[in-house]
């Protein structure tokens, strides 16, 4: 029982790392809080979890972020997992969705620390980057780009809020409900060719992803630190 007493917020708790997340951490005996856009995915999730606090909240609403926390009177860890993907290249893609990914990504990342910090004595606060940010493909210049951002301000943030510990984890090609969404029909196809070339010949799934998670959150001398959790995929 690694976080017995600990309360845990995930943002974007509802599906995928962060709800696979979010039960590691009740299992190992933490109070967690969910956040998410829709409230049904919520009460989903918080069927599938049993006793975890659902909060519908937008990361790039500030307004609705800081309510979060204030309604907290204990914050222990913060997993911010929120995003979604959207593609489209620079030139051509309307400015608001462009905006839309800086908001989700970077302003969404800034409103979370600024109101989880202050109510954190130590602990850890975990980002959520992507392999993009280092391997971009044509129509995600955006969304590379704040990746990157989240990767840098990892360390950053680790200087600034000590000792408050602060990470990020860049996940490779993860099976959860994010690629039915960006990939559609196509999902299926990425998969199979993506497992072929994988050192580990296979996907990740959200379990692989949130066992580093709840170390980053566990282990008291982990700070600063960008870990891939890809199967290799880097490599190929
Ligand atoms: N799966 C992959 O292959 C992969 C690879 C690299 C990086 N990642 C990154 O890992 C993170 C988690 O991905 P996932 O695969 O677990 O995705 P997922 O299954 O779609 O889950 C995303 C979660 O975030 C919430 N969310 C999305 N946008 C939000 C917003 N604006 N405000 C608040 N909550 C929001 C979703 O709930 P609502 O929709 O109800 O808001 C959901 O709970 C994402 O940042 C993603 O880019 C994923």
């Amino acid at each position: 029982m690694k976080l017995q007493g600990a309360h845990v917020v995930v943002i974007g708790g509802s599906s995928g790392i962060g709800l696979a997340t979010a039960r590691l951490a009740r299992e190992e005996g933490a109070d967690v809080t969910i956040v998410g856009r829709s409230q049904e995915k919520l009460d989903q999730a918080q069927r599938e979890l049993g006793e975890v606090r659902p909060v519908v909240a937008d990361i790039a609403d500030e307004a609705a972020i800081g309510q979060v926390f204030e309604s907290l009177s204990r914050v222990d860890h913060v997993l911010i997992s929120a995003g979604t993907i959207r593609n489209g290249a620079l030139v051509n893609n309307d400015l608001e969705t462009l905006r839309h990914i800086v908001n989700e990504r970077l302003w969404g990342v800034t409103y979370a620390v600024r109101h989880a910090a202050p109510r954190m004595h130590e602990g850890s606060i975990v980002l959520t980057s992507g392999t993009l940010s280092s391997r971009p493909r044509p129509g995600t210049a955006m969304l590379s780009a704040m990746l990157s951002a989240v990767e840098t301000l990892a360390p950053a943030l680790a200087l600034e809020l000590a000792p408050v510990r602060v990470n990020a984890v860049t996940p490779g090609l993860i099976d959860t409900p994010l690629l039915e969404n960006a990939y559609g029909s196509e999902r299926e196809s990425l998969l199979q060719n993506r497992a072929e070339v994988l050192p580990v010949k296979r996907v990740g799934t959200a379990d692989d992803v949130a066992q580093t998670m709840l170390m980053l959150m566990t282990n008291p001398y982990m700070t600063g630190e960008v870990l891939h959790i890809d199967g290799g995929g880097r490599l190929v």
